[in-house]
């Protein structure tokens, strides 16, 4: 079975709650809900299945990465605010994107117009794409972005 790792940074884990006006009502259970049916709908040789994680951990995350290259998975990452300042996690992402296999960013808001330190990602520099403002349909749209990657003979 093919698998995409759906990995989330900190704070993430509080969707639905955490400031609804700018990240929507819906949990990560939903999320999970969303790109598991879009997955389904992919016509692909074998099952795609959807790993979504959440983590407030910074070493974590970076664990999750190195797990991504050594069964070579696809990745989509929303690093959150570690997106801003973390370089141990860029390196990290930059061992996937070496590798061969595809890391998108993405974020739920466009941090382009907030705060100005949103404004700067340190690991947008390594990721094959990034895809920002979209709310939920950010991490649907980066799903798009991998078919190359899950359906090669397509
Ligand atoms: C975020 C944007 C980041 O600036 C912020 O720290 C997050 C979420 C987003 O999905 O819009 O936690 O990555």
């Amino acid at each position: 079975m093919a698998s995409v790792l759906v990995l989330n940074g900190p704070n993430l884990g509080r969707l639905g709650s955490r400031e609804p006006d700018v990240y929507g009502s819906q949990d990560l259970e939903a999320l999970g809900e969303l790109l598991r049916v879009d997955a389904e709908a992919i016509p692909s040789p074998e099952p795609i299945r959807i790993d979504l994680r959440q983590t407030n951990d910074e070493a974590e995350l970076i664990s999750w990465l190195y797990e991504a290259v050594d069964t070579k998975t696809p990745v989509i990452l929303n690093p959150a605010a570690f997106t801003h300042y973390s370089y141990a996690l860029r390196d990290a992402a930059a061992l996937v994107t070496k590798a061969g296999l595809p890391l998108i960013e993405v974020h739920i808001s466009n941090p382009h117009a907030r705060e100005t330190f949103r404004h700067t990602s340190v690991i947008s520099g390594v990721a094959s794409g990034v895809i920002a403002g979209f709310g939920f349909t950010s991490y649907r749209l980066a799903l798009i972005g991998l078919l190359p990657f899950l359906t090669p003979e397509a």
